[in-house]
């Protein structure tokens, strides 16, 4: 007899060990301040357990977060993680269950949309989640002796405390007109940013912290690995950004220019770059730059009017989307005629502006005057989500 209900405060081991062991890794010596941190990051309510009589078989959670939205604004998104089923009791439901009591909560909560990465990119389309922003999967090869222009702020090699004080404030500037970035918290920063295990070193050094600075004020960071290559051959030691910050495109030039240019260290390995990063178009050599484009968050609108009202549009539109004609600027519903037709799932493709309505009508996804509402849906900078939640 199976029972989904929201876990008690002592069932987050087991949760995280039902967790871990459906994502095939392991709880205890591999990540010591595991239910620490769970606790911490997680509200009480808000992680489930699917339990076979008193194993608990199915787990999922959510973040109450805040994404960033078109022209600077922010929207309540319901964040699914911590999600797995374990393997004895996988394609009986539990999943849609889970997922069905997580929208539930999603709309008690307030939350007009619902966002995610996935593990599996066919695992969420059939509860309403499609793709709103994408990244590239980016190596630097021989990366050693390759010129980054348009750099020149000075860097700054400071320790995990100095970070822990400076990151957030150049963060919020670097990422305040950017779609798709989690706003973060002073818990966030300190339990996600900062942690050290071998979970999370897998193998790598621990997290290297480095300022661009310029009249005396940080303008960028980055917080990096490094994973050597000990054999006796040439350099082949990999450095692993886990995330780059730069407030333009002077101090991202600057932080490049240094990554690619460590000793012993000639790979540079980033998985989560901007689709709209500039390092191809600062180097003579772009073909080092070996990219796959990969799909990063995951949205699902669940209130279209307050979601459309979130963010700044470039003109007037009115657009239909399921049995409802919206207009734009405002979000409101209208019982005007509607100058293009959207796709009720592809909302969630534009909506950040990571594809054009223009993309979809290729697609068939949308129709009508795709022109006009590839110009009111246009904005800049891609979307771009820095972190998988
Ligand atoms: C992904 C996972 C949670 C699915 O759980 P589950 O309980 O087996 O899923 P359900 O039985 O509820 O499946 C619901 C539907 O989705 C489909 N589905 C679920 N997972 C799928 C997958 N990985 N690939 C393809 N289809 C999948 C099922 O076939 C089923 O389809 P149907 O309704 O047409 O029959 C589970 O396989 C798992 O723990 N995987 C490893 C960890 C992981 O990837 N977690 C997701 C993190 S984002």
């Amino acid at each position: 007899m199976l029972e989904l209900r929201a876990i008690s405060d002592d069932e987050v081991p087991a949760f995280r060990e039902c967790l871990m062991n459906a994502f095939g890794d392991d709880t205890g010596d591999n990540d010591p301040d595991g239910d620490r941190r769970f606790r911490a990051l997680i509200a009480p309510g808000n992680a489930w357990g699917m339990f076979d009589g008193k194993q608990l078989v199915g787990a999922a959670g959510m973040y109450d977060l805040s994404i960033g939205m078109p022209g600077g604004g922010s929207l309540g998104c319901a964040g699914l993680t911590m999600v797995g089923v374990r393997a004895t009791h996988r394609r009986r439901g539990i999943l849609s269950q889970m997922m069905e009591l997580y929208l539930a909560q999603a709309r008690e909560h307030g939350h007009a949309i619902a966002g995610l990465w996935a593990s599996e990119a066919v695992i969420y389309g059939r509860y309403g989640f499609s793709i709103a922003s994408w990244d590239d999967v980016t190596e630097v090869q021989r990366a050693n002796g390759l010129t980054v222009r348009g750099g020149g702020d000075a860097l700054e090699w400071i320790d995990e405390g100095r970070a822990r004080e400076v990151f957030p404030d150049v963060y919020a500037r670097a990422t305040a007109n950017r779609p798709g970035v989690l706003r973060r918290d002073a818990v966030w920063w300190r339990e996600r940013r900062f942690l050290e295990s071998p979970f999370a070193r897998r193998g790598a050094s621990k997290r290297r912290h480095v300022l661009a600075v310029r009249d005396g004020a940080p303008v960028g960071y980055v917080q990096y690995r490094q994973r050597q290559d000990s054999h006796p051959t040439l350099p082949g030691g990999r450095s692993e950004i886990s995330e780059m910050h730069g407030i333009d495109t002077r101090a991202i030039a600057s932080l490049w220019g240094y990554m690619c240019a460590i000793d012993l260290h000639p790979n540079v390995f980033w998985p989560n770059v901007p689709v709209d990063d500039p390092l191809p178009l600062l180097v003579d050599d772009p073909r080092r730059i070996v990219r796959k484009r990969s799909d990063a968050l995951w949205l699902r609108i669940g209130d279209v009017s307050r979601t459309l009202a979130a963010r700044t549009w470039g003109g007037e539109l009115r657009v239909a989307i399921g049995d409802d004609v919206y207009e734009l600027p405002s979000g409101a519903k209208t019982s005007g005629t509607p100058h293009v037709t959207i796709a009720p799932h592809a909302l969630a493709n534009v909506i950040l502006g990571g594809l054009r309505p223009s993309d979809l009508a290729r697609a068939g996804l949308a129709s009508g005057d795709v022109a006009l509402a590839d110009r009111v849906f246009a904005s800049a900078p891609a979307p771009w989500c820095p972190e998988i939640f």
